[in-house]
């Protein structure tokens, strides 16, 4: 395979978008091709932008492209717009842009479209503008799914528009300083010594927030486990869950281990940890988490809505259920999640959620607290879950969130003080 990172670009969008693979994992994949860091980061960059922009450059390409490219050659619908892309978004030059993206036509192995290709670059070179913005369809104009437009503009009828464009932005890099290990300001000091660069330290956490995202290896003690990466708004739940020495705590879908680690960096003489997640493979972050921090957990593989198979009788004090959500808070990060998901997906969510709700309630002792998160932005996964969960659960009381200064539940859309969507809510059982 060629090191051509376009080729690369054109090949992984195909995986991701006609064969519904996700980014997450095709992109390390690809990312093995390349030798040198500054390419894997350009496939990168030209992966995410696509994904982002996706409906406006399809709406380019079909302006210059009468007959659709079908089957094999769909490759190359993906490469017009990894083409238009990095005119249109980056400062790479044109010509670079236009020569080596007609270049990976012959890596590709179909030289008879590279005349296609190069007309294709050329014309948006000579016409860049979409006619009638106004009247564009809102996905267009938006660059997201008609369904999920419709459901942000139903949940925020007054900023439906604010958080679209929030999804369109780049993640910022927020770094968790390890208690156990350093403070928040000595960590600023070394960070300052590595000429990286802080924009923010949030007030309730041990989050930092850098100016610009970085490589984790140029990250002061990162292998001796002194900071993790994890957005501001995640790393809310631990604060959130605040458990107490001595406490039995069970994180209910853990993998791959962020929130686990960060409730044990701030509660370490807990009486046990427990870290469920239904997905196997997964727990082996778990387990690389735990290990890079020095810290401890029972790890086990379990269905958090059948507790029977896992469960060893001993009720918890508190307990984490960060669900399996549409991911619709996190889109700036993942950008596939807009094709990947469908409007069907969502219902199957909800009742997924709910199962373990109710199954997870029944493990928490009586006086015991659990805090639900997801990191979706829809109200039916969201406050629409909880409160309806309050209403059939006669000893489930919604406490107030002292540290977010939120009467009831929290939730935080994207860009909100530069975090990603989320939601918190957190639960305590009657004596
Ligand atoms: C939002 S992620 C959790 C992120 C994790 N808490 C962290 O902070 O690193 C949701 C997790 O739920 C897991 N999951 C989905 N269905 C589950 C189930 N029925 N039981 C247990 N875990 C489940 C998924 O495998 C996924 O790892």
């Amino acid at each position: 395979m060629s090191k051509n990172v376009r080729a690369i670009a054109a090949r992984c969008l195909y995986a991701v978008i006609d064969q519904g693979r996700s980014l997450s994992e095709e992109l390390p994949k690809q990312q093995l091709l390349i030798e040198s860091g500054k390419d894997k980061g350009l496939l990168q960059e030209l992966c995410y932008g696509v994904l982002r922009y996706l409906p406006e450059l399809e709406q380019h390409v079909r302006r210059f492209v009468k007959k659709p490219l079908t089957g094999k050659q769909r490759v190359f619908h993906f490469l017009m717009m990894v083409g238009i892309y990095q005119i249109k978004f980056t400062r790479i030059p044109d010509h670079a842009a236009v020569a080596e993206t007609v270049a990976a036509t012959a890596i590709l192995k179909n030289r008879h479209l590279k005349g296609m290709v190069n007309a294709v670059l050329r014309s948006y070179q000579r016409d860049p503008e979409l006619a009638n913005l106004e009247q564009l369809a809102d996905p267009v104009r938006y660059n997201h799914p008609g369904w999920f437009i419709n459901k942000i503009k139903a949940g925020y009828p007054d900023n439906w528009q604010h958080i679209l464009e929030q999804n369109l932005q780049r993640p910022p890099m927020w770094l968790r300083v390890n208690q156990q290990k350093s403070t928040v300001e000595n960590y600023l000091s070394l960070l300052t010594e590595q000429e990286i660069v802080v924009k923010q330290v949030a007030p309730v956490s041990q989050a930092i927030l850098l100016e610009q995202a970085t490589d984790v290896t140029k990250l002061p003690h990162f292998e001796d486990g002194w900071v993790s990466v994890q957005d501001g708004a995640a790393q809310m739940a631990a604060p959130l869950l605040d458990a107490q020495a001595g406490d039995n705590v069970l994180d209910c879908c853990a993998a791959p281990g962020g929130k686990t680690c960060h409730i044990l960096e701030l509660a370490p003489n807990i009486k046990a940890m427990t870290a469920i997640d239904v997905e196997e493979s997964r727990l082996i972050r778990v387990n690389e988490n735990l290990t890079r921090l020095g810290l401890n957990a029972k790890v086990i593989a379990g269905d958090a809505a059948n507790p029977e198979q896992w469960f060893d009788g001993e009720l918890f004090d508190r307990i984490l259920l960060d669900a399996p959500c549409s991911g619709t808070g996190v889109i700036r990060k993942n950008p596939d999640i807009k094709w990947l998901r469908r409007a069907t997906d969502i219902d199957a969510l909800v009742i997924l959620q709910k199962q373990i709700l109710n199954a997870i309630w029944a493990l928490l002792k009586p006086g015991g607290t659990m805090v639900y998160a997801t990191c979706s932005i829809l109200p039916e996964e969201n406050c629409r879950q909880i409160t309806n969960f309050i209403a059939e659960t006669p000893d489930a009381v919604l406490e107030s969130l002292v540290i977010a200064e939120q009467s009831n539940d929290w939730q935080i859309l994207p860009g909100d003080n530069s975090m990603d969507g989320f939601y918190y809510a957190k639960l305590s059982k009657k004596c």
